[in-house]
């Protein structure tokens, strides 16, 4: 297998052609960015956490019945991926309340949810990434209501599967986003990647943030909660 060409760079990760046109080469930055671009930053070896986590996180779930892009970890930075195409929507289970659904409906950060809330974003920058509902999806063709289906069904047994881990780290899973893509032959997988980018992690016993608000809110230590991270996970 070969590295080609870039073919897209994203906020925190380059991807790359390979010469499998079925396969890509994902390469984690430490570049950080906040609010749809406008806070930009570096967190010095977040690459690496966010690789080695993602696909820790992406085996465990193979192995619980759910069908990911992961091929294979190349090194500290790279993964081999499948190719796919992103179906254009951030996927997020909320387990607590924090973070813009605080801000929304106007209910205190760590406040318990009496169920899991599911929400999903049309991912387009330009737009600020909206908030959309199950009717927007399907008027607008973003994807199919089997696909919509089995996304979703995927989603909650990714939060059945994560919260479970993470408890036995003693971390709470305050809510999450993921992406889905599609194979050639219609298979919809998870996509994307499973980091403190993308989670919002709590320490279950001191509530200490370990994740990348620690970056968006200026609070601090934010590689230590990285590197913190990568302890409770690999030893
Ligand atoms: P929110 O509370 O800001 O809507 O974020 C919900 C979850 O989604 C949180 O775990 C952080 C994650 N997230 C991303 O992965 N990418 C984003 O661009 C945003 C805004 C949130």
């Amino acid at each position: 297998m070969e590295k080609r060409e870039q073919m897209y760079e994203g906020k925190a990760k380059k991807v790359f052609a390979t010469d499998d046109p079925a396969l890509c080469i994902v390469s984690y930055k430490d570049d950080a960015t906040a609010f749809n671009g406008l806070k930009k930053g570096t967190i010095r070896g977040k690459g690496v956490v966010n690789n080695r986590m993602s696909n820790y996180l992406m085996k465990l779930l193979e192995a619980e019945g759910v069908p990911t892009h992961l091929v294979e970890e190349l090194n500290d930075r790279e993964t081999l991926v499948k190719r796919v195409q992103i179906v254009p929507l951030e996927v997020i289970i909320r387990n607590v309340a924090a973070g813009s659904f605080s801000k929304r409906v106007g209910c205190p950060e760590g406040t318990p949810l009496a169920c899991t809330v599911l929400e999903y974003c049309y991912k387009d920058d330009d737009l600020g990434d909206p908030m959309v509902n199950d009717s927007h999806i399907l008027a607008m063709q973003w994807a199919t209501k089997e696909e919509l289906d089995t996304i979703a069904k995927l989603t909650y047994k990714v939060n059945d599967v994560l919260k479970a881990f993470f408890k036995n780290v003693n971390i709470d899973l305050i809510d999450f986003k993921i992406e889905f893509g599609r194979l050639p032959d219609g298979t919809i997988v998870l996509a994307d990647e499973i980091s403190p980018d993308t989670c919002r992690i709590w320490d279950s016993t001191t509530h200490e943030k370990l994740d990348k608000d620690r970056f968006r809110r200026d609070l601090g230590n934010v590689e230590d909660a990285y590197e913190e991270m990568m302890r409770r996970i690999f030893g």
